[in-house]
């Protein structure tokens, strides 16, 4: 028997705060309660003046991820360990086929990726061409493998793009499966448009690449998948939502009463779009993701939209590329591979901007860190609660502890941060996977292959009640 006591800590739920210990047993939380006694040979934590609050989900990261035409330089072990190091103790990555290429053979190549993961695990898979095949092995996967959301690329025109034909049918199969359809919302021939003008203006460099991706391209991408799901009553999940437009637009179909969720990342709350305008091309390139960082303005749209409800996740969309990668778009900036980290910072960045700043409170804090996406791809409450019965994924929270973000002292094998210099208060002193200490005030003891696949089932609560409204709004044809 491996046991663990958290003693002293305020422990910190979605729905309120208690002063408990939080007894663990063979990586399952056995008891949450006042006084608890330590079983012999357990591992101590002294929690006093301390948080203990589930460890983080990040619903959106690339490991290990070939994308135009080079591959991440965080693997599932260097990625997930970074995740462990800032209390992440989970991921949802993306399994993202070729065109043509058969889903489950994509599947299986990222399963065995993954297996080096130090964290538990699971994979959004992209909808990237339309087929029988596609089809059918949707339903396998739902069905045997434990996936249940399906992603889809609006943006990436002549590589992983769907068109609405894709989008319309997979939404619709996602739906009868009682999977979540996801969107990566940015109109893809808008932006090939806009590149080719950008460089026809002899605009060539990383400034050229906010200019082709304006907020409005990334509106009108959300505002279609959000009307092609409603058509086909089927809820939707917009990821990396990063403009003022895109949020308005979640917000407006909710108040409408439609199943329409959001993501925002840790990036898009802090950077503005500044940085694509400095005279370093290394530094202005390693900012090159997408949807770009945004004008001033767009931050505080984004935090009062999460703060309202509109946006229920964060995440990191951790793609990490290295300068000589970067350097591949030194002469044409729609040849940068697209990406930035933060798997590692995600967590402090939302205690420090958010709690400190009185935008969240502390159950806020866990909502939008790790709750709302267990909720969402139905992993609740196994994750993303502190409750009997919960994976004993935890992280103890130092409200006071403070540190210094820098590409040369983070576990991410990237050679930038995007946080570099930004001072934060509020940081993990222990992060807990399976019950094991991985990360004990800034040691970490991350493990290659410690980390499981995650299987989620399909037909979350949500398709409950959609069902219900559907079978009441059905057709009825007229008897003449
Ligand atoms: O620029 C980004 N976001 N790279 C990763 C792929 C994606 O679009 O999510
Ligand atoms: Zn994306
Ligand atoms: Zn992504
Ligand atoms: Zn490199």
């Amino acid at each position: 028997m491996k046991s663990l006591l958290i003693r002293g800590g305020t422990v910190v739920n979605a729905d309120r705060e208690q002063r408990a210990d939080v007894l663990c047993v063979n990586g399952v939380i056995a008891e949450v309660g006042e006084q608890l006694s330590a079983p012999l040979g357990a591992t101590l934590i002294e929690a006093g003046g301390q948080y203990v609050m589930p460890g983080g989900i990040d619903p959106h990261t690339h490991m290990n991820f070939p994308f135009m035409g080079t591959r991440t330089v965080d693997d599932f072990y260097s990625g997930t360990a970074a995740g462990l190091a800032g209390g992440t103790t989970s991921i949802i990555d993306f399994v993202i086929p070729d065109p043509q290429q058969p889903l489950m053979d994509a599947y299986r190549q990222w399963r065995q990726w993954a297996e080096v993961a130090a964290s538990d695990y699971s994979f959004h898979v992209a909808i990237t061409w339309w087929g029988e095949s596609v089809h059918a092995d949707m339903g396998t996967l739902v069905r045997e493998e434990g996936v249940n959301s399906f992603k889809h690329f609006m943006a990436y025109k002549n590589a992983i793009m769907c068109d609405d034909e894709t989008l319309v049918n997979s939404f619709r199969r996602a739906l009868a499966l009682g999977a979540m359809p996801t969107v990566h919302a940015e109109n893809g021939e808008l932006v090939f448009l806009l590149q080719q003008e950008m460089k026809t203006q002899g605009i060539t460099g990383p400034e050229g690449h906010p200019l082709s991706r304006p907020p409005a391209v990334e509106a009108e991408a959300a505002q279609r998948a959000i009307a092609i799901a409603d058509v086909l009553n089927v809820p939707i999940y917009v990821v990396h939502v990063s403009s003022a437009e895109t949020a308005e637009a979640i917000a407006r179909a909710r108040a409408r009463g439609q199943r329409v969720y959001g993501e925002v990342l840790a990036g898009h709350l802090v950077v503005d779009d500044s940085v694509y305008r400095d005279p370093s091309f290394e530094f202005a390139a390693a900012h090159v993701m997408s949807p770009p960082f945004r004008a001033k303005g767009h931050q505080e749209a984004l935090w009062r939209h999460l703060q309202a409800g509109a946006l229920q996740t964060t995440a990191t969309d951790h793609c990490t590329f290295c300068a000589a990668q970067k350097a591949a778009g030194r002469l044409d900036f729609s040849k940068i591979p697209n990406g930035t980290g933060g798997v590692e910072e995600r967590m402090a960045v939302l205690w420090d901007a958010g709690v400190n700043s009185g935008r969240l409170t502390p159950s806020e804090f866990v909502s939008v860190t790790s709750a709302n996406a267990a909720k969402l791809f139905n992993l609740y409450p196994r994750k993303g609660c502190v409750a009997k019965g919960a994976d004993a994924d935890l992280v103890v929270w130092d409200p006071a502890g403070t540190k210094t973000f820098s590409a040369a002292s983070q576990h991410s094998k990237g050679d930038f941060n995007i946080f570099e210099g930004r001072t934060v208060t509020g940081v993990p002193s222990h992060t807990i996977s399976q019950g094991t200490v991985v990360f004990a005030q800034g040691e970490l003891r991350a493990e290659a292959g410690a980390g499981r696949y995650i299987k989620r089932p399909a037909f979350g609560p949500q398709f409950t009640a959609l069902g219900r409204k559907a079978a009441l709004a059905a057709p009825v044809a007229v008897a003449r």
